[in-house]
């Protein structure tokens, strides 16, 4: 047997327990990994929360987690490229909260020595839309880029790839964020009241020339107000009013050789990366609770031995 966590029905955090499942086996092209790693993501909250990502399995029992870290060790018939005992990092849509998870072997790759387990597994979900939604909006040198949410996970990685992009990075997020933010190279900015004209004064000359928000609500209404191009705002979170207001979502195209581009950076010190806390794998449901709470700085991570 084989431990997951499990729900049988949406809810908050307390449908969240730990099962005895059956040991998944590995088929043609796949990898088994077992798995010492898995980053908490509000993607996992809304997946608890009753939300079917497009192509999940809606049976119930159902598996959050989206991202992951661990060590292969079974290979699929025709898997070429990796062997057993390979450490890896990876992406799946659902299911990754668990001891043994089966994934296509081109949703992995390779996990350097030094880096760490929490750090692999929490890894890919904020590098790949940071990188991802950097790359449509084209940040470049010119460039000064609002990042909203700058503190989370996804924002983390958006303000340094933005600097390493050679981009002015103003990054909004509450008061007690913001040495952290300067730590990355952000100009900080707090919400609230004068929001928008505290941004103008941090950008050169006033303009602020692409956005990526991770708030939505009133940060999204501001970024209008401050971004002339729409078409270089995108927003991860507004998605339902994107279409209408013309700014754009993050393309959804993981793989594993973007991974590996992201992982190069961490490796050569370019992009760093900051664990809230970690949580044991039994303990989800608490780590759901230190999530929703508020106030994380990076990523929380489910650890498992
Ligand atoms: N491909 C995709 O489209 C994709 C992939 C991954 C994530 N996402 C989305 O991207 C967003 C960020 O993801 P993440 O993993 O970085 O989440 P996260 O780690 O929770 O970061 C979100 C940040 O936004 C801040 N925030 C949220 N609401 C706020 C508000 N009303 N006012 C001020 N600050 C606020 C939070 O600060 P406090 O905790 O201090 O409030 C937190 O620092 C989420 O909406 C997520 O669903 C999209």
């Amino acid at each position: 047997m084989s431990r997951a966590i499990v729900f049988e029905e949406p809810g908050g955090p307390e449908v969240l327990r730990l099962a005895d499942v059956a040991e998944p086996q590995a088929g043609p092209g796949q990898v088994r990994v077992m798995v010492r790693a898995a980053g908490v993501q509000p993607f996992d909250v809304a997946v608890v929360e009753g939300w079917l990502p497009a192509g999940a399995d809606a049976a119930y029992p159902r598996t959050p987690g989206n991202e992951f870290a661990g060590v292969i060790d079974r290979l699929g018939e025709g898997v070429t490229g990796f062997a057993v005992g390979d450490e890896v990092l990876g992406f799946t849509v659902l299911n990754a909260y668990r001891e043994h998870l089966v994934i296509p072997s081109e949703q992995v790759t390779a996990k350097p020595p030094g880096m760490p387990w929490e750090v692999a597994g929490g890894f890919t979900a904020p590098a790949q839309t940071a990188y991802n939604s950097l790359e449509e909006l084209e940040v470049g040198e010119h460039d000064t880029l609002l990042v909203h949410g700058a503190a989370g996970a996804v924002g983390t990685v958006a303000v340094q790839l933005g600097r390493l992009w050679g981009a002015t990075v103003i990054g909004a997020a509450r008061e007690t964020q913001h040495d952290y933010l300067r730590s990355l190279g952000a100009l900080p900015v707090d919400y609230g009241d004068g929001f928008t004209g505290r941004v103008r004064e941090l950008a050169p000359n006033g303009v602020v020339t692409a956005a990526l928000d991770g708030v939505g609500g009133t940060a999204l209404d501001a970024t209008l107000e401050l971004v002339e191009d729409r078409s270089r705002i995108i927003t991860l979170y507004d998605h339902d009013r994107a279409a209408a207001l013309g700014v754009r979502l993050s393309p959804a195209r993981r793989t594993a050789a973007r991974l590996a581009d992201m992982v190069a950076l961490y490796t050569r010190g370019e992009v760093k990366w900051h664990i809230h806390r970690t949580f044991p794998l039994e303990r989800a449901a608490d780590a759901h609770r230190a999530y929703k709470a508020g106030g994380i700085r990076g990523k929380i991570v489910l650890t498992v031995d």
